[in-house]
Parts: structure tokens; sequence; C-alpha cells
């Protein structure tokens, strides 16, 4: 078989990986893939937005399946566009999208379904914004409704605050604005919750914690994610319960109430509050770098897995785990997540010692004349598999002293929570 990945971050080179494990791939293309993809694939560059030039090519090379990777050409409805050409993709169409593609979406089924999440109220305009700020509670979260790349949610500690996120929200600086959200805080800790789904079967697909902000102790600015590990520490079976019963199989229904399935990888962004989860966001996607950490404790073949999805067969197929423990640290470009500099060489990456238990996969990074440059601002996650998290990050550890790249910088303190 051939499968085509499309994106090129840290989570496609995990599951490129993953597939590679598989018998029956026989060829993989990324689209538009990294220097890590490009060892292991055929590195195509197409914009993943080109649906066009995608489905010619995917025609071209008689690809069998499509992984798509990024929620960008998700919600753009990519999954719709190359199965009117009856070809299988992996991943959730336009109308199931729209659980990241619009916060507000989200929001009205939590409403219509009574899914635990934040109190929140809905504007469409400057004017009715500050009438509500003058007599809203602080802290108070601020959203943009559009997809902003992690960015466009605000943490308001008072009113003149709030102000400023209603100006830059409908001032442009996230794209046009139709509506703002505002939210309660909700206090407790964050946790990523993971299935699989071929439209009719779900299963879980893992749990973990990520590190948002960029500094060390969890402060400073966010950031698509500096460094996760699995499995979360608050996960037990009392509360998995709780998040398929009150959140996952009412969102579902709700989409099915609108005529659509849900195929494909499914974030569930969870805040716990005392053992009860509260539903924060929805990404149709893995998580970046959650699925870094996941992807390398998953035993079963994930082509077997994606074949019973776009067949829907997936209640015929067992999902194995192995039961370690994983971490992922992110090694990010000085500056990140603010301006960085580009194209800068990154040597050393033959000192990285790589087994069964230790991976490496590229995200903002390009290969020219066989030399690695670093291009994003997260460049390089290091994986490591272990009985304990610990060991896990001090072998990550050695490797990035290893690496010594100096024009990068990584959190330290990446799962703090679960180490002593
Ligand atoms: P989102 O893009 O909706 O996931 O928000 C980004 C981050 O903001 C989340 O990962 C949380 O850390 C934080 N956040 C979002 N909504 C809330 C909320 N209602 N209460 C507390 N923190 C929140
Ligand atoms: N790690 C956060 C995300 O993938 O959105």
């Amino acid at each position: 078989m051939k499968i085509a990945i499309l994106g090129s971050g840290g989570r496609e080179h995990a599951i490129a990986f993953s597939v590679s494990k598989s018998k029956k791939i026989k060829k993989i293309y990324c689209i538009p893939g990294n220097a890590g993809t490009k060892e292991l694939a055929e590195n195509i560059n197409i914009e993943i937005n080109d649906f066009k030039k995608i489905h010619d090519f995917i025609i071209d090379k008689k690809i069998d399946i499509v992984v798509v990777g990024p929620e960008d050409p998700l919600v753009n409805g990519i999954v719709d566009y190359l199965e009117k050409f009856k070809i299988q993709v992996f991943g959730p169409n336009k109308i199931a999208s729209r659980l990241e593609g619009s916060k507000i979406f989200t929001k009205n089924i939590c409403k219509n379904y009574n899914i635990p999440t934040s109190r929140f109220e809905i504007f469409e305009n400057r004017e009715d914004s500050k009438k509500f700020l003058k007599n809203a509670e602080h802290p108070l979260v601020i959203k943009a409704d559009n997809l902003a790349a992690g960015k466009g949610v605000y943490i308001c500690k008072n009113i003149r605050e709030s102000n400023l996120a209603v100006e830059e929200i409908f001032g442009g600086k996230f794209g046009v604005a139709k509506n703002i959200l505002f939210e309660e805080f909700l206090e407790g800790e964050e946790m990523s919750f993971f299935i699989i789904s071929d439209g009719a079967t779900i299963k879980k697909f893992g749990t973990a914690q990520d590190h948002k902000r960029v500094g060390e102790g969890d402060t400073g600015k966010n950031t698509g994610g500096m460094g996760a590990y699995s499995p979360s520490r608050l996960i037990n079976d009392n509360l998995e319960k709780k998040i398929f019963n009150k959140i996952i199989h009412p969102t579902l229904k709700g989409l099915s109430d609108l005529g659509a399935k849900y195929k494909g990888f499914l974030y569930v962004g969870l805040m716990i509050v005392n053992n009860e989860p509260y539903l924060i966001e929805y990404n149709v996607r893995m998580g970046d770098p959650e699925c870094q950490t996941i992807l390398p404790t998953l035993n079963s073949d994930i082509v077997d897995i994606f074949i019973a999805c776009v067949n829907e067969n997936l209640d015929e197929v067992q999902i194995e785990w192995s039961n370690k423990k994983s971490v992922c640290v992110v090694l990010c470009s000085e500056g990140y997540p603010e301006t960085y500099k580009k194209n800068i060489e990154i040597k050393n990456l033959e000192k990285i010692k790589l087994d069964k238990n230790n991976f490496l996969f590229h995200a903002g990074t390009k290969n020219n004349d066989n030399k690695i440059f670093a291009t994003g601002g997260r460049v390089l996650n290091f994986i490591s598999l272990s009985n304990d998290f610990n060991i896990c990050r001090k072998n990550i550890h050695n490797n990035l002293d290893n690496l010594n790249w100096k024009k990068g910088f990584y959190r330290k303190d990446i799962g703090y929570k679960v180490i002593d």
C-alpha cells in the first residue's frame, strides 16, 4: 500500500515513523514533511490547503490512503473534497471539524447537550462586549472565535486587560472577528484525552499533559507546546467514564443530530476540577507534542487502525499499548514564540543516541545539501520511554547535551508534576 501524510510538524514525523513500522506499507509520501520525514518517506512540496494539487498527486501516484495531520485543511474541508473522488481519507469532515474551527459551535453543542464546560457569553461587537465587561468577574477568559493557531485566547486579570483583548480581537489581530467569546475562568489541572473513531465505534487513544507556556514553572507566553508526558497523572477509571459519558458521547450525539459522523482522531482538552472533567476545547487531530509522546507507546500496527477507520470496522481491531511512561521535550529556536531566526544549521545530530526507547522527531527543519537547518520555532522533539518519568527526562537531557545546539532552548522542567 501507499500512504500520504499531510503536515510538516513533529506530530506528522511521529505518525510517519509509526506507519514506517507497518509491513503493509510500501511507500510513504509526506506533504510537505520536514528533514526528519525525509529519512522515512518522500517529501512532496505541495501546500496543504491546495486540495486540487493534492488530489492530482494522489491520483497520479495511486495512493491508497491519506492521513491528515493538522487542523487547517480539515477545517477547510479536505476530507469532503477528497472523498468526492472516492479517495480514502483518515480525518473528520468539514462539519465535524467545526468542533475545532469554531469555539462557539462547540459551546452551543455543550449548551444543548448539557456538557460540562465553563459558563460563557457570546457577543458580536465591541459595544455589547464592553457593556458586559463593566459587571463581569475577573479573571475572565476571552477568545476569538476562529482558528488562531493556539493564539487568540486571553486570560484577563482585570477590566483594563479585558478591554484591550476586545479591541485586539475586533481589530482583526486574529483575522476577521464576527464573534467574541467570554468564558468563566476554570481553576484546575489540564489534561489532554484522545480518542479515535470510525464514525460508529470510539476507542481511547491515550492521555497526556502538555506544557503550553514558554517558561519554566508554566510561566510566560503561550506556545504550541514545549513538551508533554503520557499518561496523564490525573486519569483513573472513574474519571474516564465521566469523560465518555458526560462529554464525548453527548458531543458525538450532537454531531449526529446535525447529520455528521466523527471519523479520525479527536483531542479532548479538559480542565479537571476535583476529579470532574470540564471541556475547554476540542481539536480535530492529535495534539502536538502529545502525539509524539503517545505514538511510540503504541504496539499495534497503526495502518490497520487507519484502514479500520476508513472502512468503518474499528470495532474489529484491538489497540494494544505498552505500559511504559513517555516524555517529550521540544527544542525551540531562540526567540520562540516571538520572532526567531530561520535557516540556522543544526550540527551534531549524529551524536544523538536513538534506540527502541529513545526517539527524535523533527518539526521545523529542512534538509539542504545533506545539512539540516532549523526553519520553525519548534525545531526538534526528543522522546524517551521507560518505567520512570525521571529516567525518561534524564535520557532526553543527555541527548540534548549531546546535540548542544547553541541557538536553541528548551524547558528543563517538563513533567515536573510527575517528577520529584
Ligand atoms: P484554548 O485555545 O481554548 O485551548 O485555550 C488555550 C489555553 O487557555 C488552554 O489550554 C488553557 O490553558 C487556557 N484556558 C482556556 N479556557 C480556559 C478557561 N475557561 N479557564 C481556564 N483556562 C482556560
Ligand atoms: N499541544 C496542544 C495542541 O496540539 O494544540
